[in-house]
């Protein structure tokens, strides 16, 4: 993996409805967070949601711009991050035609979310084409920006590992120029006499003795060589190994913390249990969602003594409550010393604090959806120049540059 891919972080999102506070915990902030430390690019997924919702794509054009709107509203900052639209990078598509040349159709047919998707959604025709080729596509989207990173729940890290097995058939299909040895002589020549011959040194000692620290320094060595020009720094990275030249970096997925939101009901939160709060909910009714929101059924009358471990409201106060609180929900609840509309409401108040920022950023891009459609914009034309610039490489790697 060259510095370049390393610190390049990559993820999408479908666009099929509004976020709510699982997305927020379970990928948002994180987002947020990547965007300080690594080169991101974020985009909506829109050819992902099609290959799912073909028949009803109203949904997938209603919900790109507010997708965004939530994203934006959540801190992720187009200073920081390139944000942007799937489809307006045309190169992603180019890429995954091509890498399905060198796919073997069990490779798909063995990812596991195919088969559980299409029992999941039974009322969804998915026995397409498109379909079968979805986890294809995201390696397309990963490999086009050779993204070091991508930020997955577990769900799509089978997604990311069938990516870097694309990757690797690819280079070593094509990855293999017929003038490789003598290209890599004279980008050797190019380091300089004294780090020429350091390299040399180090991959020697890598190969011969299988030094790892030797392939590190050497690979250090590669990343400080400033005039070394990207397909020469390949060439070399790649021949420290032995193989011919890295044309697309091999990702690893950084698999986020599993999302700890609770929903209404204790369940995960997720739009398919119809226990969420949107980002952008009235304050009137997420106070009254969260009021009529079920408790442990033994509190029937205020009475009555009950149990947090039973009830789904203690899930919230794992997320939004310190120690003390905690424990002042277990001795009121056990002993009925609190009624549970009391014990709700700390929850209530933190839940209306965290969204009411973001809601007040969301309800200020909402009106001015032009701002947002130059950031996409923005954002896109910096992808295009990215993929573009791989697309050359992988079309001459394999001989489409007439
Ligand atoms: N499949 C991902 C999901 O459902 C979305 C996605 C598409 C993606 N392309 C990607 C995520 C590339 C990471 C990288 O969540
Ligand atoms: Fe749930 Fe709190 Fe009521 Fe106990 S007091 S049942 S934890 S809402």
């Amino acid at each position: 993996m060259s510095s370049e891919a390393k610190n390049r972080v990559l993820s999408g999102m479908r666009p099929t409805g509004r976020l709510h506070l699982g997305h927020y915990h379970g990928v948002l902030k994180n987002w947020v967070k990547l965007q300080h430390e690594y080169d991101c690019y974020f985009f909506v997924a829109d050819w992902h949601a099609l290959t799912t919702h073909y028949e009803d794509p109203k949904v997938i054009r209603d919900s790109v711009l507010d997708m965004v709107i939530d994203w934006l509203a959540a801190g992720v900052n187009p200073a920081n991050a390139k944000l942007f639209i799937q489809s307006g990078v045309p190169q992603h598509a180019e890429l995954h035609l091509l890498l399905s040349m060198v796919t073997p159709l069990g490779w798909l047919e063995r990812v596991p979310s195919y088969k559980d998707q299409q029992e999941k959604l039974r009322e969804r025709d998915l026995a397409t084409y498109g379909f079968l080729g979805y986890p294809l596509l995201q390696s397309a989207d990963i490999l086009i920006y050779k993204a070091g990173s991508v930020p997955v729940g577990e769900d799509q890290v089978a997604h990311v590992e069938l990516t870097r097995e694309v990757a690797r058939r690819f280079n070593h299909l094509y990855g293999r120029e017929p003038d490789f040895e003598e290209k890599v002589d004279t980008a050797i020549r190019k380091m300089g006499k004294k780090n020429a011959k350091l390299y040399r040194k180090l991959r020697k000692d890598y190969q011969e003795k299988g030094d790892q620290e030797a392939l590190q320094v050497a690979r250090a060595l590669l990343d400080g060589q400033g005039n070394l020009a990207l397909g020469d720094r390949e060439r070399l990275w790649g021949y420290l190994e032995g193989g011919g030249r890295i044309i697309l970096p091999e990702p690893a997925a950084l698999l986020t913390p599993a999302a700890k939101m609770p929903g209404l009901d204790g369940q995960k939160m997720s739009k398919s249990y119809g226990n969420t709060i949107a980002l952008r909910d009235d304050p009137g009714d997420i106070e009254q969602k969260l009021r009529t929101m079920p408790t442990d059924p033994a509190r029937a009358r205020r009475s009555d003594p009950g149990d947090p471990a039973r009830c789904p409201v203690f899930p919230l106060h794992e997320v939004y409550s310190d120690e003390a609180r905690k424990q002042w929900v277990r001795e009121g609840c056990t002993t009925a010393g609190i009624g549970c509309l009391e014990c709700k409401q700390p929850v209530i108040e933190a839940i209306l604090a965290e969204l009411a920022p973001i809601r007040e950023r969301a309800l200020e891009f909402a009106q001015d959806p032009q701002l947002v459609r130059n950031i996409l914009r923005e954002g896109g034309e910096a992808a295009r120049d990215v993929a573009e610039e791989t697309m050359d490489e992988v079309r001459a790697a394999i001989g489409l540059n007439y």
